[in-house]
């Protein structure tokens, strides 16, 4: 068996889970909306397929998973509260990931899964147990902005890059802008430094300020359609897209005050010995146009919304490589 075969990263995040996975000699990404909706019998179903796929079965009652539970009108990403993992949207998420990486021929025999860095000791075990019921291999959590910090070092190989400018002895601050949280990671010379990491807001802020935004023009808009205004900064309006950039650039400092000052709390005081501060997730760059403006060190993650469970299949594969146990 080769270890890149079966080696998976799994970012689960408030917005959307992201999966890395190797198919088809590449590494592969996708995407699935963390959106999960009761199933109900369609009358008339265009795409059964489609539904078929995106239907999960929880403890006997059926769920819309993805884009089909957006379709079906589900009008929100999964629930904002810490204690998510316990239930029924996580589990739901999971299974649809399960199913998705079989319809890619992967079975994954260890799957490297990511926490927020303040709930991180709190719900380790809970998030493996969660992983390890459903998958039935071995699990490896891991914080976060951990995922960032590998993708940046290794290449897909798991083995670190040989055009590296920069080496993991050095000091790095990672910075992981999510949905639901911004993660901060410091690493000096290898090691974590609990002091100086953290999470603040993430972009719901942003989102609802948007929602609140159009809101005050007569557009009512579902939290699911603003985050992807954010991306784009058109609305669409009766078969005709809106540029909305003026609306977006107004809720956009309703995270990025908050995430800035936050940052600068944690690691301000020794930015002038950091090394690398790279930048990654949804909401990375309004942030890096901010802290790039403060300390010329800030970088873009490569890819950076996936740049997590990249990284984390990454890291697995190197544990895999040191440890072909891992893989039984
Ligand atoms: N270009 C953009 N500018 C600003 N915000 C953006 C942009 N693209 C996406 N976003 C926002 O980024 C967020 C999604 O980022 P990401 O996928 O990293 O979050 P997540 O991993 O699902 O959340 P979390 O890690 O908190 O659980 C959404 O709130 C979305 O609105
Ligand atoms: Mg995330």
């Amino acid at each position: 068996m080769n270890p890149r075969d079966v080696v998976v990263g799994l970012d689960v995040g408030r917005s959307g889970v992201k999966l890395a996975f190797f198919f088809n000699g590449e590494v592969k990404t996708h995407f699935i909306p963390s959106v999960v909706s009761p199933a109900k019998q369609l009358t008339f179903d265009a795409n059964p397929s489609s539904t078929k796929e995106n239907t999960v079965v929880i403890d006997g009652q059926s769920y819309f998973v993805g884009e089909t539970a957006i379709q079906q009108g589900a009008n929100q990403t999964v629930g904002l509260s810490s204690e998510w993992l316990k239930g029924v949207e996580h589990r739901a998420l999971l299974e649809r990931s399960k199913t998705l990486l079989k319809s890619y021929g992967v079975v994954p025999r260890l799957i490297v899964a990511g926490l927020p860095v303040n709930t991180f000791n709190s719900s380790l075990e809970l998030l493996y147990e969660q992983v390890e019921s459903v998958f039935k291999c071995n699990v490896q959590p891991v914080p976060q902005p951990w995922g960032v910090f590998q993708d940046c070092l290794l290449n897909d190989d798991g083995r670190y890059k040989s055009n590296q400018t920069t080496t993991a002895f050095e000091k790095f601050a990672v910075i992981d802008v999510g949905h639901f949280t911004t993660d901060i990671l410091l690493m000096n010379n290898f090691q974590w430094i609990e002091e100086s990491s953290g999470s603040s807001i993430g972009m719901y802020k942003a989102v609802m300020e948007l929602q609140h935004q159009l809101q005050i023009k007569g557009i009512t808009a579902t939290v699911i359609e603003c985050q992807e205004i954010m991306q784009t900064c058109k609305i669409k309006e009766f078969g005709q897209y809106t540029d909305v950039s003026d609306l977006v650039k107004k809720s956009i400092p309703m995270t990025v005050n908050g995430v800035v000052q936050e940052v600068k709390n944690l690691i301000g005081n020794q930015a002038r010995t950091i090394d690398h501060i790279i930048i990654a997730g949804g909401g990375s760059k309004p942030v890096f146009d901010e802290l790039s403006q403060l300390w010329k060190q800030c970088s873009l993650a490569e890819n950076p919304r996936f740049s997590v469970s990249l990284g984390m299949r990454k890291f697995g594969l190197v544990q895999a490589l040191n440890d072909p146990d891992l893989l039984k």
